[in-house]
């Protein structure tokens, strides 16, 4: 299959009618989206993914009033925050009604689902009569993609049409918030909207439910988003002795003394948290592709949306990733 990349959301639409993919922007990172309401096209999207059929998926609606057909109830907390940062960088779990297929939620009662903020899928969402399913639009297991190009070297080939819609100005995926019996708001994935955020909506501090190590915690499968070349963390100067010529390190805001310069890449030369969580992923595939030894990386300052970009690279991190494996 020959994949074209283009702004079309016509050929966006009509493709996405006819049951088959097509990877779409949204400010997070790139979603690779089909018709939610068709099992044939959700499968489709897990088989081009490589994913397992138990990681369920988001689903992507354009307005409040079409969240309100897929889901039986909306606690009162959940829609304030809804109402506070929708378009945007949320996603909710909410309790789904029959509409919503089980292959989408991997048999959950609950959906996840939010509003992109993103023009050009905004006006895809509002030309479709059915929601789309999209997961992050990278194969299983690797890095996520925020522009059209990262999702042509992972998806090209498998999928007809990538709606590019330039670089995703948030970087990170969305955060996911649900609540529980009583009422409190739950956080199962960081992402681009920080907790402070959401306190400040809430009036309270939500509830952190970040298990590392069940699968079946959203976005919690532990060695996620990982390069190929190691990645390792840096503690300053007291990862120098182990560089070598082929080490690349990629620091927060400054430049590593005693480093040559083409070695190293900044997350944030202005030192803003935001510019490294829309750099991150980018340049982790950058450094993946120069045949480096390994990869040494800073953490970032651990507030707002610093949280997410750390979160993402203990995660990418080497340890994880050969933890991952069963050892035979
Ligand atoms: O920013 C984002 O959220 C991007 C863009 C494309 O919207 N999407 C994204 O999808 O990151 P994905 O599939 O890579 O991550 C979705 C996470 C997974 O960890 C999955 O386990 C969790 O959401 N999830 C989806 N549906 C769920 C459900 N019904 N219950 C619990 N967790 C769910
Ligand atoms: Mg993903």
């Amino acid at each position: 299959m020959k994949t074209q990349l283009g702004g079309d959301v016509g050929i966006a639409a009509a493709l996405l009618s006819r049951g088959e993919l097509v990877a779409i922007p949204t400010e997070t990172v790139y979603g690779l989206a089909g018709n939610a309401l068709n099992d044939e096209a959700v499968i489709k999207i897990y088989k081009a993914k490589n994913r397992p059929q138990f990681n369920p998926l988001i689903v992507h609606v354009s307005s409040l009033s079409q969240v309100e057909k897929y889901v039986l109830d909306i606690p009162e907390m959940l829609f304030k925050l809804a109402q506070a940062c929708w378009p945007g960088s949320l996603t909710l779990l909410l309790p789904k009604n029959e509409a919503i297929p089980d292959l989408v939620t991997a048999g959950s009662f609950q959906v996840a689902i939010r509003i992109p903020n993103h023009s050009l899928t905004l006006s895809l969402l509002q030309a479709l009569p059915f929601p789309l399913a999209a997961p992050s639009a990278n194969p299983f297991g690797y890095v996520s993609p925020t522009t059209a190009a990262h999702v042509l070297e992972g998806l090209g080939g498998k999928i007809p049409y990538i709606l590019d819609g330039g670089p995703c100005t948030i970087g990170v995926e969305s955060t996911i918030a649900g609540c529980n019996p009583t009422g409190e708001i739950e956080v199962y994935r960081l992402g681009g909207i920080g907790l402070e955020t959401i306190e400040s909506i809430t009036g309270k501090k939500p509830i952190l439910k970040l298990k590392a190590d069940l699968p079946e915690t959203p976005g919690q499968l532990k060695s996620h988003y990982a390069t190929h070349t190691p990645l390792l963390l840096s503690n300053a100067s007291k990862s120098l002795p182990h560089f070598t010529n082929k080490t690349i390190y990629i620091g927060y805001n400054l430049w590593m003394k005693d480093l040559p310069r083409e070695r190293q890449l900044l997350l944030a030369p202005d030192n803003r948290l935001e510019s490294a969580a829309r750099n991150l992923f980018g340049l982790l595939r950058e450094a993946d592709k120069v045949q480096a030894d390994k990869i040494f990386i800073e953490l970032v300052p651990n507030y707002g949306i610093g949280r997410a970009i750390n979160d993402r690279i203990r995660r990418a991190l080497h340890e994880n990733k050969v933890h991952a494996i069963p050892k035979t």
